[in-house]
């Protein structure tokens, strides 16, 4: 009587699978690994040009304004706007001297080569100057580069190493690399201003005192 009265409490809790239920589960769990196993199918598309489908469209079509769409919140209809007035692009420093005569004199008094004419800043004026001034000042400066020696130019550069140019403040020269001289264009976005004093240190310290001598 007790035996078959624990018999009836295992019964309710932990019922055991009869014979029926063990096969409709089996049954289950194939139906469920094939669908599973279908998807795969879907999932890796071979058509390489196709994106396939998509599932959260909300993280490929964006709710905000693209870069280059029109925007009726702005007066001018442009999403991209430009930087407010005065706005200083982050490590440049702003030049503050005026493309004239007197600007170029207060350059030369005021502004000082902050590089030391040690190796590796020699290393990268020559680097610089060889990429941006050889090609009509000539690689020993006698004014005799390709682009001029060739007919390109017109116009003849001047040799870079008289007493005359070595004579120039650096700080005048980097007012000249700034807004360039008469026919010769300005410098200013094309070299880094750090790199601009490298070259004038190459100029005066090396490609002067090592060609002054043979020069003419
Ligand atoms: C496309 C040819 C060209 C290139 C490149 C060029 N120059 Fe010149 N440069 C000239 C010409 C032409 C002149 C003469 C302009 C003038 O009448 O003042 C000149 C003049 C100069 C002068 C003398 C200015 C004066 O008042 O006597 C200096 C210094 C100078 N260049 C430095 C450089 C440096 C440094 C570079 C490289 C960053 C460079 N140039 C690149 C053509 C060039």
């Amino acid at each position: 009587m007790i035996k078959n009265r624990s018999l009836q409490i295992k019964n309710i809790f932990l019922p055991t699978f009869t014979m029926r239920m063990k096969k409709k589960l089996i049954q289950n769990l194939v139906i469920s690994l094939i669908i599973v196993l279908s998807q795969f199918q879907f999932s890796c598309e071979t058509d390489r040009n196709s994106r396939g489908y998509e599932y959260f469209p909300e993280m490929v079509y964006s709710k905000a304004y693209e870069t280059y769409a029109p925007n009726p919140v702005f007066p001018d209809g442009k999403t991209a706007q430009p930087p407010v007035k005065g706005t200083i692009p982050a490590n440049m420093v702003p030049y503050q001297y005026p493309n004239t005569p007197e600007g170029m004199r207060l350059a030369g008094l005021e502004l000082i080569n902050p590089f030391e004419p040690n190796k590796e800043n020699l290393a990268r004026g020559k680097f610089e100057y060889d990429i941006f001034c050889a090609n009509c000042h000539g690689f020993d400066g006698r004014g005799d580069g390709n682009l001029y020696a060739n007919g390109t130019y017109p116009s003849e550069p001047p040799s870079l190493i008289t007493e005359e140019i070595l004579n120039i403040p650096a700080g005048e020269l980097f007012h000249i690399m700034i807004f360039g001289s008469a026919i010769m264009g300005p410098f200013a976005s094309l070299i880094r201003s750090e790199d601009k004093w490298k070259v004038i240190l190459y100029m005066k310290q090396e490609l002067s005192r090592k060609n002054l001598n043979t020069a003419q």
